[in-house]
């Protein structure tokens, strides 16, 4: 009898003991975050994603797990930022030229051809207080911008010698989005055509578009220095990324673990604005030296006889984003509109 009341006692001690480990290992599920973006792993957004990752596991001490999906794994442009909405998603950094379908076309305006003219003023600008109004109206449409990373100027890649405005007559551009880079094609004569980053590639390999432009570190990571024959570098216009996540997750969010994420956003922006400019500047070198492309670099006449053939997109974009919100753009930016 004695025996059988220790059995007893022992086993409803063992249950609840596993009960107690099992609600203690419930309370300690980490917080997911699910961070899906479209480049390579080896591009600086995919490096600085994994950056990101490690240093937030490490600031929440465990109470955040990220999971990183590169090369558009999980979802392509625009689904991806559907799913953040939907909260599938926690964590984006797409490129602010693709922020229209949401209903907030303010940052097709960074897109003006020529707007920026070095790394420092990009940089100065997402972080002037007129940035503040614009993430308002990211946040209605609950896409949260915690930081912007500024990945650098474009170039032009096609299979023929883009020197002159007259070289684009007829070419199919692939674009990624926003109207002021449809109105930038159309104006130099092409038809642009928008397609999610994931479809480029063989998009250019089977001749569906005819050339693109993009930052030399994602022409050298996606290798479209293979299927295209020219390269331009024209720095006409920039890739910006937000780095965006779900308003309410992030709003929901216990306080420690908050001060984690944020010491680590922080980090990770400093880490890919420094990567940036160095792994484009690398990717270009690399692109040369593949010798499979060839690279022009606009001559000073060349880029000035682009800048006047693109002013035009300036003035049209004015009656789309209204005078004062452009001139407030080119007080931010620096851009002086050249005297014709
Ligand atoms: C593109 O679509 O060309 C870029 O925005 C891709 C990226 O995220 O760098």
């Amino acid at each position: 009898m004695r025996k059988l009341l220790f059995a007893t006692v022992a086993a409803i001690g063992c249950a609840v003991l596993q009960f107690a480990l099992s609600g203690a290992a419930f309370a300690q599920q980490p917080i997911v975050i699910k961070f899906s973006h479209v480049v390579s792993p080896d591009a600086p957004k995919g490096k600085a994603a994994v950056v990101f990752k490690d240093l937030a596991e490490k600031y929440t001490s465990g109470k955040v797990k990220v999971e990183v999906y590169p090369n558009s794994s999980l979802y392509k442009d625009k689904e991806e930022l559907e799913a953040l909405q939907l909260g599938s998603v926690q964590l984006l950094a797409p490129s602010i030229s693709k922020f229209g379908p949401l209903g907030v076309k303010e940052f097709d305006v960074f897109d003006l051809p020529f707007l920026m003219s070095d790394d420092a003023r990009a940089r100065q600008m997402t972080a002037s207080p007129m940035m503040a109004e614009l993430n308002k109206k990211l946040e209605a449409k609950s896409v949260l911008p915690v930081a912007y990373w500024d990945n650098g100027a474009h170039v032009y890649t096609a299979n023929k010698p883009l020197i002159r405005p007259e070289d684009f007559r007829g070419l199919k551009l692939r674009i990624s989005g926003s109207r002021v880079l449809d109105a930038v094609a159309r104006q130099l004569g092409a038809i642009p055509q928008i397609m999610a980053f994931s479809e480029l590639y063989q998009a250019l390999q089977t001749g569906v578009v005819d050339g693109q432009d993009n930052v030399t570190s994602n022409i050298w990571t996606q290798k479209y220095y293979e299927v295209q024959k020219h390269l331009t570098v024209s720095y006409h216009g920039r890739l910006t990324y937000a780095l965006v996540t779900n308003s309410k997750f992030w709003g929901s969010l216990p306080a420690d673990v908050r001060g984690g994420l944020d010491r680590a956003v922080k980090e990770s922006t400093d880490y890919f604005n420094g990567v940036a400019a160095t792994d484009n500047a690398d990717a270009l070198e690399k692109i040369k030296t593949s010798g499979k492309i060839q690279v022009h670099v606009l001559t000073d006449a060349e880029k000035k006889a682009w800048v006047a053939k693109l002013m035009p997109v300036h003035k049209e974009m004015q009656s789309r984003f209204g005078k004062d919100f452009v001139d407030k753009i080119y007080k931010a930016s620096g851009f002086i509109a050249p005297q014709s």
